[in-house]
């Protein structure tokens, strides 16, 4: 019995250390420098989900703090004493039960109103989409995730490009496992589901890039399967619509032209000569593959990889060299590319398309969320 008791206490003294522990992992993850935080939404969905958390989390920390206290109260006020009176015996209270059914009936009722209006809220867009509303189809795959715009005949990845203070409709589906699309700051998870179109919309109120991923396991690189939501002003979301929507020209080099020039079309060359089209697609190309993401102007997005890395130069030909050392486990193989293979393949893909316009495969290294 006496070495019962000094395991017990040994185990409730080590229970409130990772308690103690637990409590404290917690409060450090709610630093004010998350941008994945669903504390601070920048959008009327994560706003209304939060609208709800908030009533409901202080109605559940004033139970907890009522019965808590009342169980402390009555622990300590009738504990045996020695020489106190035997303990009565009793069988329930009908006046306390009934009370009591009848405050948790309601709190019940109450949340599940409140609940209720907030599915209504956040079900509204997609039963009457605003007029100015865009579709977008996301398509997880493992581990990156596809955007195809089918109005505008555009398909990209990782960079979710959307006009700011604009309704997206989003029709959410899987290509082999169960993964699930959040954007923290803008809206709740949803699953992507091979065989299932899900349905939800996203709006950002301001411009910025918001940090998002896959919420659900799905297998090695499931924590690498970043994206990012860029919202942008209407006039720049058109622009972007346009260069995106243009067939990139394939670079040639003519006999003379200069060693820039040569390099790209040597890149292309190996593009669609090597083994790349047998998984990615760019338009304009024999290029059609349907594995890996498209690469149709892959210098105009901002991450490499599902965010793995942000899209550079040198990132890129760190992926190139060997994707496996990356991102291990990755559908895309070590190609064993040659140091002048992965040359030419970096001019080709990062090469300027509308020459007015920045380099590609480089970073706006203001593009971040204004908190
Ligand atoms: Cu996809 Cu986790």
């Amino acid at each position: 019995m006496v070495r019962m008791g000094v395991s017990l206490a040994a185990i409730s003294a080590r229970s409130v250390r990772a308690c103690a522990v637990l409590a404290l992992l917690t409060l450090t993850a709610c630093g004010s420098d998350a941008p994945q935080s669903w504390l601070t939404p920048k959008g009327p969905n994560a706003q209304a989900v939060l609208d709800l958390f908030w009533p409901i989390t202080y109605a559940a920390i004033v139970v907890f703090v009522v019965v808590q206290g009342l169980i402390i109260y009555t622990v300590m006020k009738y504990r045996e004493r020695p020489g106190g009176p035997e303990a009565q015996q009793f069988h329930g209270n009908f006046t306390v039960e009934l009370t009591s059914t009848i405050i948790t009936a309601l709190v019940f009722i109450v949340v599940l109103a409140a609940t209720v209006s907030t599915q209504r809220v956040l079900s509204a867009p997609l039963e009457s989409p605003p007029a100015d509303a865009i579709t977008v189809k996301v398509i997880g795959h493992q581990w990156w995730w596809e955007f195809q715009y089918p109005d505008d005949d555009i398909v990209t990845a990782s960079d979710l490009v959307v006009p700011t203070g604009t309704t997206v409709l989003l029709n959410i589906t899987s290509a082999d496992v169960i993964h699930s699309f959040w954007v923290p700051m803008l809206a709740g998870k949803i699953d992507a589901i091979p065989g299932r179109m899900n349905r939800m919309w996203i709006k950002a109120d301001a411009d910025g890039t918001y940090s998002a991923q896959c919420a659900e396991f799905c297998g090695i690189e499931h924590a690498m399967m970043r994206f990012q939501v860029r919202a942008v002003g209407p006039n720049e979301y058109k622009e972007w619509v346009v260069r995106q929507k243009t067939v990139p020209p394939t670079p040639v080099a003519p006999s003379g032209a200069d060693a820039s020039l040569i390099l790209q079309a040597k890149g292309a060359q190996l593009f669609v000569g090597g083994s790349c089209k047998t998984c990615h697609a760019i338009k304009g190309t024999e290029a059609v593959g349907v594995v890996g993401p498209n690469l149709t102007h892959f210098g105009s997005r901002e991450t490499i990889a599902a965010k793995t890395l942000t899209s550079t130069v040198p990132n890129l030909k760190t992926w190139l060299r060997n994707p496996q050392a990356v991102k291990p486990g990755t559908i895309m193989p070590n190609l064993n590319l040659k140091e002048d293979e992965i040359e030419a393949l970096t001019a080709y893909l990062c090469r300027p398309i509308d020459p007015t316009l920045n380099t590609g495969c480089q970073v706006a290294p203001a593009n971040t969320v204004k908190k």
